[in-house]
């Protein structure tokens, strides 16, 4: 998709989509088109009774003297509390309205349309951002789809007097891009995307200025990483732990770690899930995604910071040669576990990719993202990612991060006596808990696994990696949940 930013008159051909305030005064763009129309769209708009309130939309087609054969009246609710939030969605839903035509350009018309919290130019790119996401499609396995199945939209021009719309799209152009890496990663097959394809991706970043280093089993083996490995035992393909490097802030500074959950797929192994469903746990590779991703959008915008992604990559696969309830293995801390349940294998994972985060960085923050329980779907459903952690301050600053960029938080418990809950009778501790706070118990685990005085916050995004409903400003399949948020929690706590 074309993105691109002017301050010239309204083309006269493509699809139109002005944005209307629920007040009196019609923005200048509206006027303009209005005339042109000879006063078509606000008889449509007077007709049809609309309301300007967000969420609203009218669609008039070819609208009097107008060359344009659409016109989308986008309801964009009180001005003074119009924010980059809701000026994203609006580009979202702008977009959306232009994708199911069959142009091949459309136009937001935005002279006059200024938000209470926002500058002209911020609010302009926020749109653009938000009605690219829109459009992301993942469709490169579909070698027969009928030509009028596929949308002929190529490019969004955002029509705006703000000198400074463009400038201002940097960064979210490259927070953009590192959604679309994350939202392709999570939506490919576990066929094509095992370990070392994810290895390659990742590689990728490079290009970037990121440096990108690639463990594999031999050398995961030499560390002691027993936790992780045994994950993959079961599987034909090669388990990796990847390291992306960042340092764009001092060289005294130790980075922070994000670190990644990536089970290229979950199988459950011998505590084999049951069939159906089973093809989601494609995606149980959405924290590694996630971070990915968000590595992608912070080196691409230069970030001021060092930061380095670390995500552990495995196959979880029954077998002869898998790992059975029972064994004890023994993970790089030193730290034994019994493997109870084959299925709770993201924390063994995890469990060696943070020790080794720490070991090899000295990281100071750790952030961990997984798609690692049910049980956060059942308290918290597809509307929050779900955090654990002992520090208040960190929790404040994911909050934020998590308001600010859309990706929601909703803060879960996490005390002494979810640890209690782990408790092995023969190894240093079991990889699952008991009946209830299954997600709870899950970030105990991964507690064991931090060293004193690191600060750590746990994020369970199971709920959120995935949509089977359209959303403001995704559609439905891989959402890309946690870069924006990583990416602002980096750019307001360390930049
Ligand atoms: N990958 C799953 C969690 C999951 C479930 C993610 C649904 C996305 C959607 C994880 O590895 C798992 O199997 N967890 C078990 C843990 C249990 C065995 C303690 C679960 O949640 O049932
Ligand atoms: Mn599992
Ligand atoms: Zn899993």
């Amino acid at each position: 998709m074309q993105i691109s930013f002017s301050s010239a008159a309204l083309p006269k051909t493509g699809a139109i989509i002005l944005p209307v305030f629920d007040e009196a005064k019609p923005t200048a763009a509206f006027t303009a088109v209005d005339e042109a129309s000879g006063g078509a769209v606000s008889r449509a708009m007077k007709a049809s009774g609309f309301k300007a309130k967000t969420g609203k939309s009218l669609e008039i087609v070819s609208p009097g003297d107008l060359p344009n054969p659409f016109v989308f009246l986008i309801g964009a609710g009180a001005r003074k509390e119009f924010d980059a939030l809701a000026a994203q969605n609006l580009g979202g839903a702008g977009a959306g309205k232009a994708l199911a035509t069959r142009e091949k350009s459309a136009v937001f018309a935005l002279d006059g349309f200024s938000g209470g919290k926002l500058s002209d130019g911020a609010l302009a790119a926020r749109i653009a951002h938000g009605a690219r996401l829109k459009t992301y499609r993942f469709d490169k396995y579909r070698t027969k789809e009928e030509k009028d199945d596929k949308p002929t939209l190529t490019k969004i021009a955002v029509n705006t007097p703000a000198k400074d719309a463009k400038t201002e799209y940097g960064a979210l152009d490259k927070l953009g891009d590192g959604v679309f890496l994350t939202r392709d990663l999570v939506s490919e097959p576990a066929n094509i995307l095992y370990p070392d394809e994810f290895a390659k991706r990742c590689k990728k970043l490079t290009a970037l200025g990121v440096k990108v280093t690639v463990l594999g089993e031999a050398e995961m083996k030499k560390l002691g990483m027993g936790s992780l490995l045994g994950v993959g035992q079961g599987s034909v393909r090669d388990s990796k732990l990847v390291a992306m490097e960042w340092m764009g802030g001092k060289k005294s500074d130790a980075p922070i770690a994000l670190v990644g959950k990536g089970v290229t797929f979950d199988t459950g192994g011998i505590s084999l899930k049951p069939a159906g469903g089973m093809e989601d746990m494609k995606w149980d590779m959405g924290g590694a995604g996630a971070v990915t991703g968000a590595m992608a959008a912070i080196a691409g915008r230069k970030a001021k910071a060092n930061v380095v992604g670390v995500v552990g990559l495995v196959e979880n696969m029954p077998d002869g040669n898998a790992q059975r309830p029972g064994d004890v293995v023994t993970s790089m801390s030193g730290q034994t576990i019994e493997v109870l349940n084959t299925d709770a294998e993201g924390r063994l994972v995890l469990a060696d990719a943070l020790w080794w985060a720490q070991e090899t960085y000295g990281a100071k923050t750790v952030i961990d993202l997984a798609t690692l329980t049910g049980a956060i779907i059942v308290a918290l459903a597809h509307e929050f990612g779900g955090m654990f952690t002992k520090d208040d301050k960190l929790a404040k600053q994911l909050d934020a991060a998590g308001e600010a960029s859309g990706d929601k938080l909703w803060r879960m418990p996490l005390t002494k006596a979810h640890d209690e809950m782990i408790k092995s009778e023969i190894a240093d501790m079991q990889n699952i808990g008991g009946k209830g706070a299954g997600s709870s118990s899950a970030a105990a685990f991964l507690g064991r696994f931090i060293k004193e005085g690191v600060s750590w916050a746990h994020l369970d995004i199971a709920g959120m990696a995935w949509a089977t409903k359209e959303k403001a400003i995704c559609p439905k399949g891989g959402t890309g949940y946690g870069v924006a948020l990583l990416d602002e929690f980096v750019r307001a706590n360390f930049e």
